[in-house]
């Protein structure tokens, strides 16, 4: 049995969130023992419970999740106080590992990564990074790629982009985010008082692009009637500035006149439903996506996809294929796409179907979960990747 340690800096229920719950409660449970260290209560640790996950709070990391990729200095300088708490959080975690047996440690995002590399010298196992997001545009960039070069025995990439962004790295590899194939599968939308509903559906901050999405809501709304516009999800994050963007955003709507034609649903806990009840789910993040479920989770359900091309997403969309892609803050095109597709319902068919064959063989959970199995166990307990493995277990 390994025994392995994951780290995640949040409790809340974002893209990085999801694919620790999936991978976790996906475990072959006779080969593998998953214990989770989160820093509160919220979302993500509730899930996890109810999955029969054994979760631990180390809340003295707390006060670092207000950092972020909005943090400026001075809010940098505000939360070091925090850090001596944070070295007993530390000394918790260092107790798991010795006393448990923990064989491998996988930490998901920045700031776990930055903590086991402070941990380092007291932990003494094998550590795997799993990095989520663009490296490149942080503050502490050649910092980062520094310590992932000496730190971590092996960097998991969620796409080709991020792998290269982290640079020439022989421990990269790359591991595609999967979705559980049951979970979201296609349903087919009874049109309800012929409306047709265009989602935007994940996190609210501002590199989503939601303004991109509602100023081409507002030209499509010029040229068709029956068309809703949802917006799905909220700010979750503690981060520094992802407060108020919602209420900036309800004003827009309100200023624009398009009160009646947008709907914000908040959280919602169940996507694969939300899903089911859209015709089109479009992604317009204005900052290129590390990787970007929300689309395959959309194309697993058949429906066609519009997406901003960039970063990790053209590695899952293949334009007029399964998808289709846009210059990211290009809204007469999107709002051209939408149309185009809106008034075609046999190219709404096409590429939801072969949206949902480009998941089933790219973008499984149970392959995302069979390759990082095999790389926990060629790591352990050499602490090193077998060749054969990293060849068996990557995506390229
Ligand atoms: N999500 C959710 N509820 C919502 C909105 C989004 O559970 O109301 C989930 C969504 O299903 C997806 C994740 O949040 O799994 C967002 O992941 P993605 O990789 O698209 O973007 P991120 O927010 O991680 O950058
Ligand atoms: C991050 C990225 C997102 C990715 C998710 C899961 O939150 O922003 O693009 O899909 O992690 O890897």
């Amino acid at each position: 049995m390994i025994k392995i340690l994951y780290l995640n800096p949040s409790a809340h229920l974002g893209g990085a969130e999801w694919v620790l719950y999936d991978v976790v409660t996906h475990l072959d449970r006779h080969r593998f023992q998953p214990v989770v260290a989160l820093p509160k209560e919220g979302p993500l640790a509730e899930s996890l419970r109810e999955a029969g996950i054994d979760v631990r709070l180390i809340e003295a990391f707390a006060p670092l999740l207000k950092l972020g990729r909005y943090s400026r200095w001075r809010d940098y300088l505000r939360v070091s106080p925090a850090l001596s708490r944070a070295l007993q959080g530390g000394q918790a975690l260092s107790r798991i590992v010795q006393d448990e047996g923990v064989a491998i440690i996988h930490a998901h995002g920045i700031k776990a990564h930055l903590l086991s590399a402070l941990l380092k010298p007291v932990l003494h196992v094998p550590i795997i990074w799993h990095v989520h997001d663009f490296i490149g545009g942080r503050r502490f960039h050649r910092l980062y790629r520094c310590v992932a070069g000496m730190v971590p025995s092996l960097v998991i990439a969620n796409s080709r982009a991020v792998a290269d962004d982290l640079g020439p790295d022989p421990n990269v590899v790359v591991v595609y985010n999967g979705v559980d194939l049951q979970r979201f599968s296609p349903i087919r939308r009874s049109a309800e008082g012929g409306s047709y509903h265009v989602g935007m559906i994940g996190v609210l901050a501002p590199w989503k692009g939601h303004g991109v999405f509602l100023e081409a809501a507002r030209r499509v709304s010029e040229r068709l009637e029956n068309v809703q516009f949802w917006i799905v999800g909220d700010e979750i994050y503690d981060t520094d500035g992802h407060r108020g963007y919602r209420r900036r955003l309800e004003e827009w709507v309100r200023e624009a006149g398009l009160h009646g034609r947008v709907r914000f649903t908040g959280f919602c806990r169940d996507v694969a439903r939300v899903i089911g009840g859209l015709d089109i789910v479009v992604h317009a993040s204005i900052e290129p996506e590390p990787f970007g479920r929300v689309l395959v989770e959309a194309m697993a359900c058949g429906k066609p996809v519009i997406a901003s091309r960039a970063g990790g997403v053209p590695e899952i969309v293949e334009h007029d294929v399964n998808g289709l892609l846009v210059t990211p803050g290009d809204v007469e095109r999107l709002a051209d796409m939408i149309l185009r597709l809106l008034n075609d319902a046999d190219e709404r068919e096409r590429l939801g179907r072969a949206g949902r064959r480009r998941v089933e063989e790219r973008f499984s959970l149970a392959e995302q979960v069979r390759r990082i199995q095999r790389l926990y166990e060629s790591l352990w307990p050499s602490g090193t990747i077998d060749e054969d493995d990293r060849a068996l277990a990557v995506d390229r």
